[in-house]
């Protein structure tokens, strides 16, 4: 393999071709009692997603292990050059949890928490920024491709052009891209979108974010837009390079999970969770990070409203509440838990008998193999983000559905219902009377109209899996005319 890992050239001599940059490495790493450093693969989608990729390509991946201080030279796993960035307990608290988790997401999920702006933080993702960039300049071959993933990496795009003009520079953005109205509030706004216009492509989940960027850019740059293209000037005052602002709406490994459902274990599985689970007659689903902007609490809620109005039998009915720790050291994360905690408490004490729990609240995550058996067992998925960029808990839930039983309740706020309507029932999750009704339809819909929705739901999502979404995005990236180009 070319490169192994060395830093290049100045211009790239050697490298890779392709190189991803996201915060985290898709692996994660734990030291010994010696102090050794083990790592572990982390089979997360986008891994999925960019391993054949980076394996035909002869890819590197530039990431956070995800631990403080971890210094670690690069290394190969799995046909890709892994290249850790390493970053000080300060800067997880300024960059990561600081900047990225408490002022860039609440304030791009519609503001449902107050964002915190902090001069410190933003110095932090700064710095931090300019350590990833460093770290794709040294890794890229002359020429190549650098994919930037998401809102913690937002400045990465235009060091690198400065670092390495060479390149074809994409960036996806795999959360909302919030209204200019919104976007505005922040101090660093304009440095924001510099930063997101050094790549050629800007990928975004849906249509309306990426015309949400599209009008940021217009409002506050005089940079001059046509359409979704961007137009960058040159120095000398010759036409510069063109940005392009494009909706890939990104999904799943459908096949691999429709095969994980469908295997004896699994299925075997099912049965058994719903046998422990006391064989109730509706079982309700809801898997989320345990984040403000899942509305998890309205679920619980309107959940309870039901119970309590006797519109579903409480004694047949229960809620399994998956929720994933996630960020939690973020106050509003922490003010989150106790607050869905006392709820779940509540409700349980409220409708619970000796052997049945209205709701079963889990604090963990789990392996693939046990969430395809939960979404066997369910009857009715219930997904009510307030905000979601797209939600890929739905499609996974669709694809390990080919008995085509099971019921999708989407909040209409998530870039998922954009993709799958008609097929889910879709609800506003802050209209808890009108929540209320849909679940209520929902439990009690007959096979023959759950089967007629997840065909269609299927249709849709089995074939648009999430290699086709990294070779779309890819694809239009390298159709691309180069910088000296002019269009
Ligand atoms: O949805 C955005 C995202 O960054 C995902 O890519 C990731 O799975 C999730 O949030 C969790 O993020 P974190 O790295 O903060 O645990």
């Amino acid at each position: 393999m070319k490169g192994q890992g060395s830093a290049n050239g100045s211009d790239g001599s050697g490298g890779y071709d392709l190189v991803v940059v996201a915060n985290r490495l898709p692996v994660d790493f734990s030291v010994d009692a010696d102090g050794e450093v083990d790592w572990q693969r982390s089979p997360g989608g986008l891994v999925s997603a960019l391993e054949p990729v980076m394996q035909e390509n002869d890819g590197a991946w530039v990431g956070w292990s995800g631990a403080p201080d971890l210094a670690h030279e690069p290394f190969e796993a799995d046909g890709m050059m892994l290249v850790p960035v390493t970053l000080s307990a300060s800067e997880i608290r300024k960059y990561y949890e600081g900047f990225s988790n408490d002022t860039l997401w609440p304030l791009y999920h519609d503001v449902i928490a107050p964002p915190t702006y902090h001069r410190q933080w933003w110095e932090a993702y700064r710095r931090v920024n300019q350590r990833f960039a460093d770290a794709a300049a040294a890794q890229a071959a002359h020429g190549g491709v650098v994919w930037v993933h998401d809102y913690q990496l937002q400045l990465v795009p235009k060091i690198l052009r400065d670092l390495r003009p060479d390149l074809r520079i994409g960036f996806f953005d795999h959360i909302p891209f919030p209204p200019v109205e919104l976007f505005q509030q922040l101090p660093w706004r304009r440095s924001i979108l510099e930063g997101l216009l050094g790549a050629d492509l800007v990928g975004f989940q849906r249509g309306g974010d990426a015309s949400n960027f599209v009008r940021a850019v217009r409002r506050l740059t005089d940079h001059p837009t046509r359409g979704s293209v961007v137009s960058m000037d040159s120095d000398d005052g010759s036409p510069g390079r063109r940005v392009r602002a494009a909706a890939f709406p990104i999904s799943i490994d459908t096949a691999k999970f429709d095969e994980l459902a469908r295997s004896p274990e699994v299925q075997a599985r099912a049965k058994e969770v719903r046998a422990d689970l006391g064989d109730p007659d509706v079982v309700m689903l809801g898997v989320d990070r345990l984040d403000y902007t899942k509305g998890i609490r309205h679920r619980i809620k309107a959940y309870g409203e039901i119970l309590q109005d006797g519109r579903i039998e409480a004694a047949n009915t229960t809620l399994v509440q998956v929720a994933s720790p996630s960020r939690e050291n973020v106050g509003a994360y922490q003010e989150l838990r106790e607050h869905v905690e006392s709820l779940v408490g509540r409700l349980n004490g409220e409708f619970g008998e000796i052997g049945h729990s209205a709701i079963h609240y889990l604090h963990h995550s789990y392996p693939p193999e046990e969430m395809a058996a939960l979404y066997l067992a369910a009857d009715v998925m219930l997904v009510t983000s307030l905000r979601d960029g797209m939600n890929l808990v739905a499609k996974e839930y669709i694809a390990a559905r080919s008995d085509l039983g099971g019921v999708l309740v989407l909040s209409e706020f998530t870039g998922a219902a954009d993709e799958l309507a008609p097929g889910p029932l879709l609800v506003n999750p802050h209209d808890i009377d009108g929540m209320k009704d849909i679940i209520v339809t929902a439990a009690h819909m007959d096979p023959k109209e759950k089967r007629r929705r997840m065909r269609r739901l299927r249709r849709k999502v089995m074939g648009d899996d999430v290699a086709k979404w990294s070779k779309s995005f890819l694809g239009v990236l390298t159709a691309m005319p180069t910088r000296d180009t002019h269009v």
